[in-house]
C-alpha cells in the first residue's frame, strides 16, 4: 500500500492503495464517484471512461499510481455550476440512451472528442467512439447527440463572443 494524492474534479484526495489498483475501483469504492461504471474491466467497453489530463482514458486499466499527478475528470465533474454540459444536454435532448449503463462513458468520451474536434464529421465520431459499446444499440441517437452538442457549443461560443 502507498499514499497517493489524486486530483479529481478539481479537488485533491488522499488515498491509500496498492499502486497497481485500477483507478476505477478507487473512484467508485473510496471516493464514492459511482457515475463511472464497471463494464468489462479489460479496456474493451468504455463504460469506465474518465478524462485524464483532458484525454479519454479507460479507468479500469489505468493504475492509481499512473493517474496520480494528472487532472482526473469523472462524469460528476462534467457538469459545471449546476449546469449540464453541452454534451449532457444534447444526450438528454436526443434521448441517446435506454438503460443508460454506457451513457456516462459515452458522454466523457464525446467530451474529449469535441475538445479536439469541435465540428466532427460522422467518420471522426465513429472513430473516436469506436471503443465505447452500447448494448442497447442507441448508436444512431448517440451520433445525433454528438452533432447536437457540437451545435450547442458553437452557439454558446457565438453568444459569448457577442457579449465580448
Ligand atoms: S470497464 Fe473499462 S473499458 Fe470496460
Ligand atoms: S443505453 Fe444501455 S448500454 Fe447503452
Amino acid at each position: 500500500m502507498a499514499d497517493f494524492t489524486l486530483l479529481v474534479n478539481g479537488a485533491p484526495y488522499r488515498v491509500q492503495a496498492a499502486p497497481e489498483e485500477p483507478l476505477l475501483t478507487v473512484l467508485r469504492n473510496r471516493l464514492q464517484l459511482t457515475g463511472t461504471k464497471f463494464g468489462c474491466g479489460e479496456g474493451e467497453c468504455g463504460a469506465c471512461t474518465v478524462l485524464l489530463s483532458g484525454k479519454a482514458a479507460r479507468s479500469c486499466i489505468t493504475t492509481v499510481s499512473s493517474a496520480a499527478g494528472s487532472e482526473i475528470i469523472t462524469i460528476e465533474g462534467i457538469e459545471r455550476h449546476g449546469q449540464l454540459s453541452p454534451v449532457q444536454q444534447a444526450f438528454l435532448e436526443e434521448g441517446a440512451f435506454q438503460c443508460a449503463y454506457c451513457t456516462t462513458g459515452m458522454i466523457v468520451a464525446a467530451t474529449s472528442l469535441l475538445q479536439d474536434h469541435p465540428h466532427p464529421t460522422d467518420e471522426q465520431i465513429l472513430t473516436a467512439m469506436d471503443g465505447n459499446i452500447c448494448r442497447c444499440g442507441t448508436y444512431p441517437r448517440i451520433l445525433a447527440a454528438i452533432h447536437r452538442a457540437s451545435a450547442i457549443m458553437a452557439q454558446k461560443k457565438g453568444a459569448d463572443h457577442a457579449r465580448g
